[in-house]
């Protein structure tokens, strides 16, 4: 497995392949990112996996500096999952001068949930997603499904901006008790790390009630936030949403099975976790 640091040696190295698929990361990996790995792999071609820790996406209040830059662990479990090579390229690499061109999201769905709670985030992202395609040129690129809205952001851009590289969505991994994995998991105390999975366990409640027949969103979504704040977590968002647009469904389109996806974010401590489930209500049978 050979390690890259800037772009000319990377396309050199890459030498036109049009076959090649791309696994973004910030490093820090776990088993999550290891199935992204694996997924490519089962694209053919050559499986390049970045580690970059974009500052452009991260706001200054938040963890930037502290994020965990594991190089050499990522290396080795990288090899293990068959990746071939590792684009790593420095802050000097990506962004040799300020960059003034960014990609901006469309409000509707760039400023809503994680948007509106990190301002910014998702043109950070795809202003970086962006540069990396360009840099890999992929036929495949493979994100997960934890980061949902970010694959939605993501996916919109390639087809508004007719990027040729096809973007493939891998399932969210989970800890034995239901955990999400995440790199900002490691950031949990011990006591944390066992109330972690109250996230994901007050997602499926709202998915649940949903599912039962209830349609008062907005009180649903009320209290599912009002007993994480009961435990002591501070909940930004658990809600209902669509998933082709991420907007609230009205009742008759739950109940017509459209697609739906519940999405919470809440930090626990210091730590701020971001969880979803993707549900549709299953159609009643006709009677005649
Ligand atoms: O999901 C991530 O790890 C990052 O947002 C990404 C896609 C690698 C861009 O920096």
């Amino acid at each position: 497995m050979q390690v890259v640091r800037g772009i000319a040696e990377l396309r050199d190295v890459l030498s036109g392949s049009k076959t090649t698929s791309l696994v973004p990361t910030m490093g820090n990996l776990h088993e999550g990112h290891l199935s992204l790995v694996r997924s490519a792999r089962s694209h053919g071609g050559p499986v390049v996996a970045s580690i970059f820790v974009n500052r452009l996406q991260f706001a200054p209040h938040e963890d930037f500096d502290s994020y965990p830059r594991t190089f050499e662990r990522d290396c080795e479990l990288l090899r293990g999952a068959g990746c071939d090579l590792v684009f790593a390229p420095g802050e000097r690499d990506l962004y040799p001068e300020p960059q003034g061109y960014k990609v901006h999201p469309p409000a509707e769905l760039g400023d809503i949930l994680e948007g509106e709670f990190r301002a910014g985030f998702f043109i950070g992202v795809c202003t970086v997603v962006l540069k990396l395609f360009n840099a890999v040129q992929p036929r495949v690129a493979v994100f997960g499904k934890k980061d949902f809205q970010q694959l939605m952001v993501i996916r919109a851009m390639v087809r508004q901006l007719a990027l040729p590289v096809e973007i493939v969505a891998g399932e969210t991994e989970r800890a034995p008790d239901g955990l999400a994995l995440s790199s900002r998991n490691g950031y949990l105390s011990p006591a944390e790390r066992a109330d972690a999975v109250e996230l994901s366990r007050s997602l499926a409640g709202l998915r649940d009630a949903v599912l039962a027949g209830e349609r008062d969103l907005p009180r649903l979504e009320a209290a599912a936030a009002a007993g994480l704040c009961a435990r002591g977590w501070q909940p930004d968002y658990l809600t209902v949403r669509r998933c082709h647009d991420l907007l609230a469904p009205l009742a008759s389109q739950i109940d017509q099975g459209a697609a739906l996806v519940v999405l919470g974010a809440a930090k626990l401590g210091t730590t701020r976790l971001i969880d979803n489930l993707e549900f549709s209500q299953p159609l009643q049978p006709q009677v005649a």
